[in-house]
């Protein structure tokens, strides 16, 4: 599957997405792209705002606007900030990652060339998921 990413191209589309962030709380900027099994790849950024608790991650616009463009399926999303090590996606990004299917690869990428590279499964085991659902 890796062989299908384009990691490199991953990166500089999710460290646009970055620059792009608006964060003048926490002054801390993160990009996002999301490749589709499409070939399309979906880019957010955090969006922050005056009533904190409103902000949402990049990771999370990214798959939600995927979504707004029909696209379910993910090959892998990659990660940008300007942080010194790569950050993994918080808790709440971790299980929107896990919706539409079990599992597929996250790299996280900071200002140096070291990678952080895991799968949703790896950083949300025993999620809850659709399947959980009792059927009516
Ligand atoms: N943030 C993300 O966009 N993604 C993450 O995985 C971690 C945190 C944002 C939210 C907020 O705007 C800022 O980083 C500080 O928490």
């Amino acid at each position: 599957m890796s062989a299908t990413v384009d990691w490199t191209a991953l990166l500089a589309a999710a460290q646009g997405a970055m620059a792009r962030a608006y964060a003048p709380y926490s002054h801390f900027r993160v990009g996002a792209a999301l490749l589709t099994e499409n070939g399309l790849v979906v880019t957010g950024c955090n969006v922050e705002n005056a009533s904190y608790g409103l902000t949402i991650c990049a990771e999370r616009n990214a798959v939600f606007a995927a979504v707004a463009q029909g696209e379910t399926r993910f090959l892998a999303i990659c990660i940008a900030t300007e942080n010194d090590a790569p950050v993994a996606p918080c808790g709440a990004c971790r299980q929107v990652l896990v919706e539409f299917q079990p599992s597929f690869e996250v790299r996280s990428y900071a200002r140096g060339p070291e990678g952080l590279q895991q799968t949703t499964a790896t950083l949300l085991p025993h999620a809850f998921t659709k399947s959980d659902f009792v059927k009516p």
